[in-house]
């Protein structure tokens, strides 16, 4: 019996229309337009500031995606959320998606894996389709990262902004296209390095986390860095060999956007010239769980991704979590 293989058949994106400029945070933190430029690769980033929540941005996305499938909301078995801000910490963004759009035959849950957030919760999406069980998933990287960010703190608040995408997975028509494979890791001994340490379980809110600025991300960014780019650089390596694609098969590495030098440095161990990596951080900055599913769909807007294209989704992220995914671009 053959496989049923997911495919991503729709896109969408949203981003806020604010502004932050280096020049904006040069006013703000002892940083400047060339040191974030340089260290970096970001020019600006979106900020939601109408004190709407990720499910605002994401019901915006879902709604492009459905106008350029052609479907209605009462169509989507099931809705799944990557998110590091979730609107609430319960109920699941999920359940408020789901009753902002109307998908009265929906059910959903969030997936929480921080920057490698959009490609675990596409990859859980795969699964619902490849069993059977789903004929049309919807899989949303969303972040409101200014509400979890120190603008005091320079080491980090150059670094994140607001947004989202949302692709749609169906069944694949024909076994060549769709998701071909992917490789997914954790390693929790990474987790010392890029965490927020309040609001759960561990440490529940309180005057003294808030005194103690624990409600904030906290990055060593060396470490990360360093970490990412092996890792990222590794996995996206290994999902090309594993499928025998040279670098002249692959048509784009997209890459979760966490910093310029860390994509240049994934693409020159994939062999890959700058034109076939997607880029975006120099506008939208790190929107951890949207980079992914932002950078797809403003290339397939702008026409630059066609059938048959072969895609590595590759990130690396706070966990550790990481992973890479081969997509053949189906429609
Ligand atoms: O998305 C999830 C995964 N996250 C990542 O992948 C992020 C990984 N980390 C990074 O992208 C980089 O480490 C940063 C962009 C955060 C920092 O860049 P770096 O090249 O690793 O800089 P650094 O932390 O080693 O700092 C170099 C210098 C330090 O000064 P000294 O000690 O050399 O005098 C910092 O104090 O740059 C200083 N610095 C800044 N200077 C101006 C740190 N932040 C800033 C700043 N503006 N915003």
């Amino acid at each position: 019996m053959n496989k049923i293989r997911a495919a991503i058949t729709s896109v969408g994106h949203y981003v806020p229309d604010t502004v932050l400029s280096n020049s904006d945070l040069e006013k703000m933190v002892d940083t400047n337009d060339d040191w974030i430029t340089t260290r970096t690769g970001i020019k600006e980033r979106r900020i939601l500031d109408n004190g709407e929540p990720i499910s605002f941005m994401a019901v915006e996305a879902i709604n492009m995606l459905l106008g350029r499938r052609g479907i209605k909301a009462d169509e989507i078995d099931l809705i799944l959320v990557g998110t590091v801000t979730p609107d609430m910490l319960f109920p699941s963004t999920a359940c408020i998606i789901q009753e902002k759009i109307g998908a009265s035959k929906a059910w959903g849950f969030d997936v929480l894996a921080a920057c490698s957030g959009f490609i675990f919760t596409f990859m859980a999406g795969v699964q619902f389709i490849e069993s059977g069980a789903c004929k049309k998933v919807l899989v949303v990287g969303a972040d409101k990262m200014s509400s979890i960010t120190n603008y005091k703190d320079r080491n980090t608040c150059i670094l994140f902004g607001d947004g989202a995408g949302a692709v749609l997975l169906e069944p694949s028509e024909d076994q060549n296209y769709g998701v071909i494979d992917s490789v997914m890791h954790v390693d929790g001994t990474g987790g010392q390095y890029l965490y927020m340490k309040a609001g759960g379980s561990l440490n529940p809110s309180s005057h003294e986390t808030v005194d103690k600025d624990w409600h904030y991300v906290y990055q060593e960014g060396r470490k990360v860095f360093k970490d990412a780019v092996v890792g990222m650089a590794d996995i996206s390596y290994e999902i090309m060999e594993r499928n025998n694609l040279k670098s002249e098969d692959v048509a784009y590495l997209v890459p979760h956007q966490a910093n310029l030098r860390i994509l240049t440095a994934c693409a020159d161990r994939m062999g890959l010239p700058q034109e076939k990596v997607m880029i975006n951080i120099d506008r939208y900055g790190n929107t951890t769980a949207a980079t992914i599913p932002l950078c797809l769909s403003e290339y397939w807007q702008e026409g630059k991704i066609k059938k048959g294209d072969n895609l590595i989704l590759s990130s690396f992220g706070a966990g550790y979590t990481w992973g890479a995914i081969l997509v053949r671009w189906a429609y």
